[in-house]
């Protein structure tokens, strides 16, 4: 099954094409610098951008198609008919425009995947209504994703030649982690029962259709601020520039993290929710009256100081959650999975609670993607959730589990 996966939730332009759920391309046509100046995305901005990349990044993503580009010619052929074989194919493509470009290759894809929400209203309608009309125009499966639920997904990425082949042992916990959300989110399996006494064959059958059956609960949210935001906010208050978390993550590097004393929010509460604005009104307030040159000495300090409030709050929260919910396997992800010091955090509480993790492979894979979206995409496809009437698939900027 091939998948073409279209994320247009924020100010990221992505398509993916996959083969089931191995990834064959991944473009992404980010738009940070239009946004940068303006300390945060501007909606028509992100939708103007998005207007104008969706085709060129969805041809993009189809080259992968290209015969030039996949085809396995024989070590047997001479050198100079691979060559002319490859050069001739691609040349065909070159003086194409983007929707001839789409009209040409897209005729391999067997369903289009588009992510419906949550995200950016204005942002996502640019995707899905590019999904639509081209599932509409090709006659091509229709499958609508949620984008946090792609995130999680993220980890099951694999490779052309299908690596890594993850194993989710199930309850799962997974811990969900960018600019617009921050949540932890039990997945069970309801399939894995239904095994139990069957015979060998249905077995394997029940296993083959249901095993991908998962069912999500979210046990935690932010309940303001998301993770990422927050770092985004206390940058912009120190004067960097957008999106703070990188830059962030960059100073921190050098700083002390016991320089300013910062709440670690809800930690004490038995709940597994988070709360970010307490901590940002905290950083706000204690260097408010100070003068720019001293915020500006001190830049390395403020960033570790405050990333460590943030990962701090984070880590407690996801460690009591493991506790009580004993998941077998944990999952991280999302854009602020970036963050190496995140990362080696989680890995060291992972070993401490003996208990596996997985993050997603690349960096790529945690900011925003489409590669995710057709992950998910392929396990909906695997149980026929495909949209019935493709006109009537909207957006839903509030889409939840
Ligand atoms: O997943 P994502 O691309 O978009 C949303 O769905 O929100 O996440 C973007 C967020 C931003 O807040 C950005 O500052 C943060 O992820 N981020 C990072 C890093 N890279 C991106 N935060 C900390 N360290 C990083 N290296
Ligand atoms: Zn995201």
């Amino acid at each position: 099954m091939k998948i073409l996966a279209i994320e247009t939730s924020c100010d990221d332009t992505c398509a993916a094409v996959l083969e089931n759920d191995c990834l064959l391309s991944n473009v992404i046509s980010s738009q940070t610098d239009l946004h940068a100046k303006w300390g945060g995305v501007v909606p028509d901005i992100a939708k103007r951008a998005h207007m104008e990349k969706i085709e060129p990044v969805i041809a993009e993503a189809l080259k992968c198609l290209n015969p030039s580009v996949n085809k396995s010619t024989s070590p047997l052929d001479p050198p100079s008919l691979k060559a002319m074989d490859g050069r001739s194919k691609r040349e065909t493509l070159k003086n194409l425009s983007t929707e001839e470009i789409i009209d040409k290759l897209i005729k391999d894809i067997d369903v289009i995947a588009v992510t419906q929400g949550p995200g950016l209203a204005i942002a996502l309608g640019v995707g899905v209504n590019k999904a639509k009309e081209l599932a509409i125009k090709y006659n091509k499966k229709l499958i609508g994703v949620n984008h946090v639920e792609g995130h999680i997904l993220a980890n099951l990425i694999k490779n052309k030649l299908g690596k890594p082949d993850r194993k989710i042992e199930f309850p799962a916990l997974a811990m969900t982690v960018s600019g617009g959300h921050t949540k932890l989110i039990l997945v069970q399996n309801p399939s894995v029962p239904i095994e139990i006494g069957a015979s060998p064959l249905e077995k394997r059958e029940t296993f083959k259709k249901e095993i991908f059956n998962f069912k999500y609960t979210v046990v935690g949210e932010t309940l303001d601020d998301a993770a990422g935001e927050a770092l985004d906010k206390a940058a912009k208050m120190m004067g960097l520039g957008y999106p703070g978390g990188p830059i962030v993550e960059r100073l921190a590097q050098m700083g002390d993290k016991n320089y300013l004393k910062l709440p670690r929010p809800l930690s004490t509460q038995k709940n597994f929710d988070y709360s970010f604005s307490g901590l940002k009104t905290s950083f706000y307030y204690q260097i408010k009256e100070w003068p720019k040159d001293k915020i500006g000495e001190n830049l390395a300090n403020l960033s570790a100081s405050f990333q460590d409030a943030v990962f701090d709050s984070l880590l407690i929260k996801f460690k009591k959650a493991i506790e009580f919910y004993k998941p077998k396997t944990l999952l991280a992800s999302g854009g602020v999975l970036a963050n190496m010091e995140l990362r080696k955090r989680l890995r060291k509480l992972a070993k401490e609670m003996k208990t596996p993790i997985f993050m997603p492979m690349k960096k790529e894979f945690n900011t925003d993607n489409a590669a995710m979206i057709g992950v998910v995409g392929y396990y909906k496809a695997l149980r026929n959730e495909f949209v019935e009437d493709k006109e009537e698939l909207d957006r839903n900027p509030r889409l939840n589990f």
